[in-house]
């Protein structure tokens, strides 16, 4: 009895030791980054950047893969493939979580931010904090927020005031906020892919779409939309986001390593992102394919009064401490 209970025992020490050795065996923990966008866009380069720093200071414990433009996973699979761990780092927009969360629909709201740069204080303060955690439950850990920048309308026509959306139909990212938004325009919102969007323009399966400059510019979306308007209406950031299981099981060295290059990357990203966005609009200017329109107060205030009743919509969802937090960052207080 004493000598098959010690034999049980010597076996599962050297089986525990096995899967130690195997564990080392099976060389650097691997990451796999997924996006949809092109590699000369803020996330693009972020990601691109995470993968050089950990190449440099994690050799053979990490090694990054960047999959970009839609590669490995899409819109349609990404975040299911990052809860069954077949990709381990996505930067979705912050309009793609709408399935695992409803508060994070505050940063859909048009015309609730007036620049990036009030969206940057509510994403440091203690509520947008707390927004990077309320989807682990669903296997979604947010690690940081990255900027992209604020979207414009582009159109097969020129949009000046708020009726002139009325009948278009525009492509959206799948979010119920920004179908709200164009339905209050009379508008007909439609949920594609981003990888199909460039398709859609052109075919005339859309007439127009919302974009920041760097994703117009780099998808080439001007080359099929004659007239974009300078709106500023929304913004499109990102949530860099792993699956919590994946992320705390790395040791603990590491992890915080890890964590540090993230912020590094983040401060990167989010101190290009507007400037890039800028020459990416001078570049559109300079092309001459589409001309650029702006608004003045007149009609700003039109488009903002127009589409202001998709808050009162969406308040209850989102959360009115969450309104309530977002509302108090804009530099000019409005009612
Ligand atoms: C979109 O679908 O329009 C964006 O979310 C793409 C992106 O990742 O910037």
């Amino acid at each position: 009895m004493f000598k098959s209970m010690f034999a049980m025992a010597a076996c599962a020490l050297a089986l525990a030791a096995a899967s130690a050795n195997g564990a080392q065996d099976q060389g650097p923990i691997l990451i796999k980054f997924a996006h949809v966008v092109a590699d000369n866009t803020p996330k693009g380069q972020g990601a691109l950047l995470f993968k050089r720093l950990v190449a440099e200071r994690l050799a053979g414990k990490v090694k990054v893969e960047v999959y970009a433009n839609s590669s490995l996973y899409g819109d349609a699979d990404e975040l299911e493939a990052l809860r069954n761990d077949q990709v381990q780092l996505l930067a979705p927009s912050l309009a793609k979580f709408g399935q695992y969360t409803k508060q994070l629909q505050v940063f859909d709201l048009p015309f609730l931010f007036d620049d990036l740069d009030a969206v940057n204080r509510f994403q440091k303060r203690a509520k947008g904090r707390q927004l990077l955690r309320s989807m682990e439950a669903q296997d979604i850990v947010g690690l940081a927020y990255w900027h992209n920048g604020m979207k414009q309308l582009s159109a097969s026509k020129t949009l000046l005031m708020p009726t002139d959306a009325a009948g278009l139909s525009f492509r959206i990212q799948p979010s119920q906020v920004l179908e709200a938004q164009f339905q209050q325009l009379g508008a007909k919102p439609l949920v594609l892919p981003f990888a199909e969007v460039f398709n859609a323009l052109q075919k005339g399966q859309v007439q127009g779409a919302e974009n920041p400059w760097s994703n117009i510019y780099s998808k080439r979306l001007h080359s099929v939309q004659p007239y974009i308007t300078e709106t500023n209406h929304g913004v499109l950031d990102y949530m860099l986001v792993s699956n919590p299981r994946f992320w705390y099981r790395i040791p603990h060295s590491i992890r915080v390593e890890l964590e540090g290059i993230i912020d590094e990357v983040t401060y990167a990203v989010n101190r290009q992102a507007e400037a890039d966005n800028l020459a990416d609009r001078q570049r559109i200017e300079a092309s001459g394919v589409s001309q650029v329109l702006s608004l003045n107060a007149e009609q700003r205030e039109a488009w903002r009064s127009a589409m202001r009743p998709v808050w009162q919509r969406f308040e209850t969802e989102i959360g009115a401490d969450v309104m309530k937090a977002a509302q108090t960052v804009n530099r000019k207080q409005r009612k």
